[in-house]
């Protein structure tokens, strides 16, 4: 089983890079993330959180099959933002709200290295930016303001701490 690296890593700060062979490695790799996603109830993941600095995340929302998003591009943004309570995987126990775009559509390729694009929204959209985010080692503490970017990373530590 993979291990999924928490907040203090290294890993998780860089930006990942693309991939460029498809191979039975890239599916063993999918499918291990899948396993680590599901054992800690997350419902999405990005590959450097299991300390692969490579281009792909997975989303696996309840009752639908799980989409793999490889070498993606978010190429639009809608204006309408929400606001939603996010966890990270990497910061277990932390959940705070984060606003972002409510629809986005993204360009991938999938695990064959097939192209395809993607019109979202709602949490399906606001996943798949948590996720993009990880590529670019841009973590969900990276997207509120410094005042609450400062609290959020406190209350982290002192839970780590208890
Ligand atoms: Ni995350």
């Amino acid at each position: 089983m993979l291990d999924i690296v928490k907040y203090g890593e290294p890993v998780l700060i860089q930006k990942a890079q693309e991939f460029k062979v498809f191979d039975q490695n890239l599916e063993k790799l999918v499918v291990d993330m899948h396993d680590a996603m599901k054992r800690d109830h997350g419902i999405g993941l990005a590959a450097p959180q299991v300390s692969v600095s490579k281009r792909l995340f997975i989303v696996g929302l309840d009752d639908e099959p799980l989409r793999v998003f490889i070498n993606p591009r978010i190429v639009a943004s809608s204006e309408e933002t929400s606001e939603y309570e996010e966890g990270c995987l990497s910061f277990p126990g932390l959940y705070f709200t984060v606003v972002r775009p409510f629809a986005v559509d993204i360009e991938a390729v999938d695990i064959h290295g097939k192209p395809f694009r993607l019109s979202a929204d709602g949490l399906l959209a606001r996943v798949i930016q948590h996720e993009y985010d990880h590529l670019d080692g841009v973590l969900f503490i990276d997207r509120v303001s410094p005042a609450k970017r400062r609290r959020a990373l406190a209350h982290y530590s002192r839970m780590l701490n208890m």
